[in-house]
């Protein structure tokens, strides 16, 4: 299975069966019980992370993964800094780097379809660290993580997904994610803001029961998991319409009042105010645990596509 993983690109969700996922899994709960078991384990190989938007977590658990594992960093976190400013293209910021000797790009760009660009372009793995709307599937992978761990399984689980789903590239990864799975997804957004019809006829043709609200207090009741999304302000288009659904959804004690002691809270942050911080000291939040759970992830799989382990 770890074979599956060796050498290729990690572009989409979509590109990943439940058996795949779920050795990936085990593998991460492995390594959160033995700390320090990869070390070194991919000493000498070269990472270049090339972030072309700003990323707090994805950007930091990546590099701080790939040190763990005894790995040299290159790249950057902030294209303003680089040739790219002088309009160097993402095609021969790619040969650059591959001349230099890197085994592994990471990459986070704007542009949708970016990091299936680079894969094309590169001979070595691509590692895709969010394209514009379209996708984020570490963050995915680590969503799925962090369910799994707080119900020791995902089958049967009513996960909702609130608010940026249109524009939020996580939203759709992890749908993308959880069609592995015998879940029932809400999909909670404004009518501006649902999931994109091409997500939705994926999770038809996988046979996945799925419903629309624009109301979380509609739904909230019967649900495990609620997996909250901030509304992507830099990529609506027209602010008008940011706007008209600013502030239409928060995650307080209030909207919280009809839950199930067991909900559970993902976030894969930054938070700005769909989520209160008043959730932050309840059962409910799992939101800082999920973002500590991407290193190990990144982690394992770095040693997945780099060959690190056997
Ligand atoms: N979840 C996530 O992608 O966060 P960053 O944008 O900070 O990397």
């Amino acid at each position: 299975m770890i074979a599956d993983f060796k050498g290729r690109d990690v572009v989409s969700a979509k590109d990943f069966k439940r058996a795949q996922l779920e050795e990936l899994f085990r593998a991460v709960d492995d390594l959160e019980k033995h700390h320090g078991s990869l070390e070194g384990a991919l000493k000498g190989k070269l990472v270049a992370l090339l972030f072309f938007e700003p990323s707090t977590r994805t950007y930091s658990t990546f590099q701080i993964a790939a040190r763990n594992l005894g790995m040299k960093v290159s790249g950057f976190s902030d294209a303003g800094g680089t040739s790219v400013s002088k309009g160097e293209t993402l095609h021969d910021t790619i040969r650059m780097f591959e001349g230099y000797g890197t085994d592994c790009f990471v990459i986070r760009h704007k542009r949708m379809g970016a990091a299936r660009f680079a894969a094309k372009i590169a001979d070595v793995p691509v590692i895709n660290a969010g394209d514009g709307s379209r996708e984020h599937p570490t963050q995915a992978m680590t969503d799925l993580y962090s369910i799994r761990k707080a119900f020791g399984r995902i089958d049967g689980l009513k996960v909702g997904i609130l608010g940026d789903l249109r524009y939020g590239r996580t939203a759709s990864s992890l749908v993308y994610a959880l069609s592995n799975y015998d879940v029932e997804i809400s999909f909670i957004a404004p009518e501006s803001l649902q999931i994109r019809p091409e997500v939705e006829h994926f999770l038809n043709e996988r046979g996945v029961t799925a419903k629309k609200e624009t109301e979380l207090d509609k739904v909230i009741g019967g649900l495990d998991v609620l997996y909250v999304t901030r509304i992507q302000k830099e990529r609506i288009p027209d602010p008008t319409d940011f706007e008209r659904v600013r502030g239409k959804y928060e995650v307080n004690l209030e909207a919280l009042k009809d839950a199930k002691p067991s909900l559970k809270i993902l976030h894969p942050l930054p938070r700005v105010d769909e989520l209160s911080p008043d959730v932050d000291a309840t059962n409910y939040a799992r939101y800082f645990t999920q973002a500590a759970a991407g290193l190990p992830l990144r982690m394992v799989l770095f040693t997945y596509v780099l060959g690190g382990v056997s």
